[in-house]
């Protein structure tokens, strides 16, 4: 009891800061790691100077090149790891730790191989301590959110890649976290399926004003997600430029893609992670 006191006394961001969902203040994250030919522990600094905000139920897309920090950065959100330095609150609270007000969504879906469909949907289900009847009421809700009718007694080995991801889409959506994660769901499914399932990701958020923090490699799915880009540099991991997407919504794939706005918010996130390429290279070569 006195642990659960002394716990709601912990900081609360800002007054002005208490309109959004998440904030994030000047964090930096190092890890120790061994030199490479010394056998000492050197500090590596994967995050540094990293500050966001994010509205409730606003989209937010991270592009980044590989070993920036965005993985890292979302394992921070979701409190799986803690910042060196700085703060992340939600909902004006200071992160502790893992919680239900966060759905994440991990590359490679990271479903449970000895439940079935509805059986992983029902996962966060249980952990709330839900009747079952509720469960199977929530779980079927879900089920036909995601358009997996008809499957729900399968299991995971049992369906194609684009199957399994809505189904961990499903079961983070199924315990109704006000914030999803996601660090390239969409990575691991062919070009078609990407693009449906993108839709019905936007489908899903419109339906539920979910706030979203999703991590891709693909620049393109980041425009046409996102209210807001996150473009970032490496060395250490920070924030580059943040490209607001003024495209209308709903969007939809055939008219949004042949846009002037899509193209040019494309060409300038290319040429801001290009030019990072650039530098990488220069050092690379002296
Ligand atoms: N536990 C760890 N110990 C030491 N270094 C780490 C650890 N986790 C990550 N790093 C380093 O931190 C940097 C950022 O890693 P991170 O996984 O966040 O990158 P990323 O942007 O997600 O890359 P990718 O696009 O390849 O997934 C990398 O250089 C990585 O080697
Ligand atoms: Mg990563």
């Amino acid at each position: 009891m006195k642990k659960v006191v002394e716990k709601s006394k912990q900081e609360s961001v800002n007054i002005k800061d208490r309109q959004y969902k998440i904030v994030i203040d000047n964090v930096r994250k190092s890890y120790n790691i061994k030199s490479q030919n010394r056998q000492k522990d050197e500090e590596f600094l994967a995050l540094d100077n990293f500050s966001l905000k994010v509205k409730k139920g606003e989209f937010i897309t991270v592009v980044g090149p590989s070993g920036c920090g965005k993985s890292t950065f979302l394992d921070i959100l979701a409190g799986l790891s803690r910042p060196t330095s700085g703060k992340v609150y939600i909902d004006g609270k200071l992160i502790t730790g893992p919680a239900l007000d966060r759905g994440i969504i991990l590359q490679g879906y990271a479903l449970f191989p000895w439940r079935t469909v509805e059986k992983n949907i029902e996962f966060g289900l249980e952990i709330k301590g839900m009747t079952k009847d509720l469960k199977q009421q929530i779980s079927k809700k879900f089920i036909d959110l995601v358009g997996l009718n008809g499957f729900e007694n399968r299991y995971p080995h049992e369906l194609s890649g684009g199957m399994k991801q809505r189904v961990a889409i499903a079961r983070a959506l199924a315990y109704d976290p006000e914030v999803l994660l996601m660090d390239e769901p969409f990575a691991a499914v062919d070009a078609q399926t990407r693009e449906s399932l993108q839709e019905e990701l936007l489908n899903i958020w419109e339906k539920t004003n979910k706030t979203i923090v999703f991590i891709t490699h693909s620049i393109e799915e980041a425009v046409f997600l996102a209210d807001r880009v996150v473009v970032m540099s490496t060395n250490p991991g920070r924030i580059k430029e943040i490209i607001n997407i003024k495209l209308p919504r709903p969007r939809i794939n055939a008219q949004i893609r042949t846009s002037q706005e899509f193209n040019s918010n494309r060409n300038r996130i290319w040429e801001l992670l290009h030019g990072d390429t650039d530098k990488i290279q220069v050092e690379a070569s002296v």
